[in-house]
């Protein structure tokens, strides 16, 4: 075996050929921010034209955009794209009809004006389409950025913050590309990186304490990053913020859409060269990147050659030090986190990861055996309510689970605290096959009925066939009204408040039934008949998109009963 890896690792460096220098993309300062998606090319491959998606000016990728913590920003976004699009502020709290989730649609030719306070704490967010059922295909495409928050805590520290010189942005990608060159949103044979959209890079980095803002921002792949020589780094911050101390460690594992920054610190090495590398040797299998399962000799290749083997991402050259504001300490200390007392939790979700069956490798995946539906609200929170989420892996491959709206914190990895690097504010966790974690979070504000926020598998493939779940904020009054409203109806109707589409699940088997909808005068607007569904379980949909707003009554006449319930049309 060990043969074999070396042979790889041969095979690798002799095809790093014609090395590119590391792109960096332009940042954008706010308060006002303008984003226009659009059709690009890129020639990744001698002779070929790999088409793609890019933001503003770029031929793939978009500029970094830089908030500033407490301000008030609004960006415009323009999709001149053929196809619809949205754009999702990942790891940032913001209200939810302003998070770009799949119901905040971008058709082509138009705009979106969200607006909100930045309220995270400094670390590296990032932004990518978030479009039902094609988030993969417009994200490996090259739709996505980072976003890098500022805040007065971490602007007190001694720490590396110039961009693109001592502080790197390093947006990896492990993608597919089929004969034609074309990205492959499907791909178990994912082999190219591209770091920053470069493919073969090599930054000349400075002689001094450097920072690395690392995203994964694959579709599948997980990285254990780690530098030649195992030479020691510090992770300084998590998804959604600062470790309260830096880490010292020789290796990080990012799933995908996590994200870590880290200081490494290149003092007195002018001339020489280190490689950022994923020791993806030491994933353990089931995780997608690391050793797959043996096959019988002779079986054909079906999976990716870099898959469980170790291999270089970026090229670091040192070159002398920068003439300004050159770091050459640690700091010792960052910041504070304090994260919720378990005994604060106001309720338990459990969430299993499942699939039909338990050999399943690639798909499709649920959660708790359902499909995500547009047109299904799963939980309904209560403003300021504090939750323990406890995420039960059932399925042989890893998950990376993340949640929109919140930063939590982990509370438990099967029964056992985590690493000092996952105590701090995440918005991703990585649950190996097998696992269960348990993280803790608060829902603090941004009550809305209509938009519900998403919670999903990271990797964009599962997230993209079903494994995807969602959730309101409401506040207190409409919280008891739902209830209220429904309480002994044989059937249900949800959500509730509605705009679009309702779903109408009959809690009890009927053959037939008869549906009324009547509006506060008491007049029908709609009737319709529902047919036999011996399984209670199947709802059905209506559209109420042409109702004007209000309150509308729904009877439910069966052959024994009238059942009756209250909605009200937003
Ligand atoms: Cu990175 Cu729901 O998203
Ligand atoms: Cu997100
Ligand atoms: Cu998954």
């Amino acid at each position: 075996m060990k043969k074999i890896i070396t042979l790889f690792i041969i095979f690798f460096s002799i095809h790093a050929h014609g090395q590119n220098a590391l792109f960096i993309p332009d940042t954008l300062q706010g308060p006002n921010y303008n984003l226009t998606i659009h059709e690009d090319s890129v020639q990744f491959f001698p002779g070929t034209i790999t088409h793609t998606y890019a933001y503003n000016s770029n031929h793939y990728l978009g500029p970094t955009l830089i908030l500033n913590k407490g301000t008030h920003v609004t960006i415009n976004v323009t999709n001149l794209l053929n196809d619809t699009s949205t754009v999702h502020w990942h790891g940032l709290h913001v209200p939810s009809k302003w998070d770009g989730g799949p119901y905040s649609s971008i058709l082509p030719g138009a705009s979106w004006h969200p607006q909100f306070t930045v309220m995270d704490n400094a670390s590296t967010y990032w932004y990518h389409p978030h479009t039902d059922m094609k988030t993969a295909k417009q994200a490996i495409k090259g739709a996505a950025g980072l976003i890098i928050v500022r805040d007065t805590i971490e602007s007190a520290l001694v720490l590396p913050r110039t961009y693109g010189i001592d502080d790197f942005p390093i947006i990896l990608q492990c993608q597919q590309y089929d004969s034609m060159n074309q990205a492959m949103s499907l791909g178990m044979e994912d082999s190219t990186l591209l770091v920053n959209g470069t493919m073969h890079p090599y930054l000349d980095a400075p002689a001094q304490v450097i920072r690395l803002r690392l995203l994964n921002a694959s579709g599948e792949r997980t990285f254990n990053f780690g530098f030649t020589g195992n030479m020691p780094f510090y992770q300084i911050a998590s998804d959604g913020g600062l470790l309260d101390a830096p880490y010292l460690t020789t290796r990080v594992r990012l799933s995908p859409g996590e994200r870590a920054e880290v200081l490494l610190n290149l003092t007195g090495m002018t001339g020489q060269t280190i490689n950022l590398m994923s020791f993806a040797s030491e994933l353990s299998i089931g995780i997608e990147g690391g050793p797959t399962m043996p096959m019988p000799p002779g079986s054909p290749p079906m999976d990716s050659p870099l898959n469980g083997i170790d291999y270089t991402i970026l090229q670091l050259n040192v070159v002398l030090p920068a003439l300004m504001n050159v770091v050459t300490t640690i700091p010792t200390s960052l910041t504070t986190n304090t994260p919720y007392p378990e005994m604060s939790a106001n309720r338990t979700r459990t969430i299993r990861f499942t699939a039909d069956s338990a050999m399943v490798m690639d798909g499709p995946f649920y959660f708790n055996d359902s499909s995500f539906s547009m047109m299904r609200v799963d939980y309904r929170i209560p403003v300021n309510s504090v939750e323990i989420w406890k995420l039960v892996n059932e399925t042989m491959v890893g998950h990376p689970f993340h949640i929109h709206d919140v930063q939590f914190f982990i509370l438990d990895r099967n029964g056992m605290p985590p690493n000092p690097n996952e105590m701090g504010r995440k918005d991703v966790v990585f649950v190996p096959p097998g696992d269960s974690v348990r993280f803790i979070t608060r829902f603090t504000d941004f009550t809305d009925s209509v938009v519900p926020y998403m919670f999903h598998c990271h990797i964009l493939m599962h997230e993209d066939a079903g494994m995807m779940g969602s959730f309101v904020v409401l506040d207190s009054a409409a919280f008891t009204g739902v209830n209220e409203l429904n309480r002994d109806a044989g059937f249900s109707v949800y959500p509730n408040p509605a705009c679009t589409f309702v779903s109408v699940k009959i809690n009890m088997p009927v053959e037939k039934s008869e549906l009324k909808i009547m509006n506060i005068l008491g007049e029908t607007v709609s009737e319709s008949t529902l047919l036999a569904k011996n399984n209670s379980a199947e709802p059905s949909t209506m559209d109420i998109s042409g109702l004007p707003k209000g309150i509308y009554f729904f009877q439910l006449k069966t052959d024994t009963k009238i059942f009756n319930c209250k909605l009200i049309k937003q």
